[in-house]
């Protein structure tokens, strides 16, 4: 579904040694062998990002940048370590660009409040798609109310894909920030993200991508992409939740005021004045969730030591082997048929309601997402309330799909 940019032999990726390192993909419910399809909710993690944060309690626990002793060093290498790791894992220029948020919602809201409230004025507009996740939306509309801004949403097409030539035709001088997600959560879509950085550079507008749903299956280059910031989550790409990276273009987060006040964040205070810590400190006000950025750092590692391009190839066959038996099912519509796709199918079931589908598969022990996957406009788009969706993780398998087919005949059985 998607080309990586090598050729390679997919014995190349062992999904069976794959699913060992992830211990949860053994537990049982309801008496049946877990079948994990909602990763892009959250991903389940490896034992490596277990140990590492075990590890820290054991033999780091303490606060950061701030004493002397031996295990306030061990906690602040680690969580310096993280962001290092992180740098490589976007290919940032510099780990100064790099933020420590508690995720992507943390991250567009940091610019948003930060970038956004100090430079919009009344009357710029900022640009987002209708297949944004509400995370890409509400701060957009908040600061749009603070600062008379306005927003425009580029539409999508039956297919599920962004619009380019309209999304061509709404830039314009006014334009100040473009928003936009790589990977769309609810549909899987691919946006042509290089694209639209250029497009909205030729109009000086700064963007930022939503790169949640990206993170965990195509590699980033920030670089490569010449994006001013992109915006990931820990807990999607196999680490913990409450820790994310916000990557911003380093001239742009020096000009920015502090998000947040608070200890760690500055250089000195008096009740007269006082002066902020250096880029990214003073972005990360308050003790940061310590234990959670070490298992950042290990699912970093645990990333960057598999063949990606080996692992995409994989998921991307069992996504489409996904599609051609989920559309064989009597009375199911796919929703969202980009043609770069990656990680989600949804879809819904004639004559069935998605929450009453996702509870008969639960039973089977098919763990799906059912609703409207944070993404309103999207289902309104389709002209329905709520999809059953089935994401895929590195771990998944052919033989996951042919479980959840099985539940699913079971569900159309039922309302049969
Ligand atoms: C595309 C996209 N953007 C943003 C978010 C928000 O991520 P978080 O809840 O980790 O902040 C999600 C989560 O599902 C997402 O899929």
């Amino acid at each position: 579904m998607t080309s990586p940019s090598t050729t390679v032999a997919r014995t190349s990726f062992d999904v069976r040694r794959v699913r060992a390192e992830f211990p949860i993909l053994s537990e049982r419910v309801h008496g049946k062998p877990l079948v994990y399809l909602d990763s892009a909710n959250t991903s389940q993690k490896p034992l490596p990002v277990i140990e590492a944060m075990d590890a820290y309690y054991r033999h780091a626990n303490a606060n950061i940048h701030r004493a002397t002793h031996v295990l306030s060093e061990r906690a602040t290498a680690l969580y310096e370590g993280a962001r290092i790791k992180a740098a490589a894992f976007v290919n940032a220029p510099d780990p100064r660009s790099i933020v420590l948020t508690k995720g992507t919602t943390d991250g567009i809201n940091l610019v948003a409040q930060s970038y956004g409230r100090s430079t919009l004025r009344a009357g710029d507009e900022i640009v987002i798609s209708w297949l944004e996740h509400h995370s890409n939306i509400v701060p957009w509309q908040m600061l749009c109310e603070q600062t008379g801004a306005v927003l425009r949403v580029v539409p999508i097409n039956a297919r599920g894909e962004v619009e380019m030539d309209a999304y061509a035709a709404m830039l314009s001088p006014h334009t100040r920030i473009v928003a936009m997600a790589h990977v769309s959560n609810a549909l899987g879509t691919i946006n042509p993200v290089r694209q639209v950085v250029e497009q909205a550079h030729a109009y000086g507008a700064v963007v930022l991508i939503d790169g949640a749903q990206a993170a965990p299956h195509l590699a980033i280059d920030v670089q490569a992409l010449d994006c001013d910031f992109y915006a990931l989550s820990s807990h999607k790409m196999f680490g913990p939740t409450g820790v994310g990276v916000l990557y911003g273009r380093p001239s742009l987060l020096e000009s920015m005021p502090p998000y947040q006040g608070g200890g760690d964040m500055i250089q000195s205070v008096t009740f007269e004045k006082t002066t902020y810590n250096a880029v990214p400190y003073k972005f990360e006000a308050g003790t940061p969730n310590i234990s959670g950025v070490a298992g950042f750092g290990a699912a970093v590692d645990y990333l960057m030591a598999i063949d990606r391009d080996a692992a995409l190839v994989h998921e991307d066959d069992v996504l489409e082997y996904a599609t051609a038996q989920v559309s064989s099912i009597a009375g199911v519509r796919i929703i969202g048929e980009a043609r770069q796709k990656t990680g989600v199918l949804s879809f819904v079931l004639d004559g069935v309601h998605p929450h009453d589908a996702g509870t008969i598969l639960d039973r089977e022990g098919v763990a799906v997402r059912t609703g409207q996957h944070c993404a309103q406009p999207v289902m309104d788009c389709f002209g329905i309330t709520a999809t059953i969706r089935a994401s895929l993780g590195i771990y998944n398998t052919r033989e996951d799909i042919d479980v959840l087919v099985r539940a699913l005949d079971k569900v159309r059985a039922v309302f049969a």
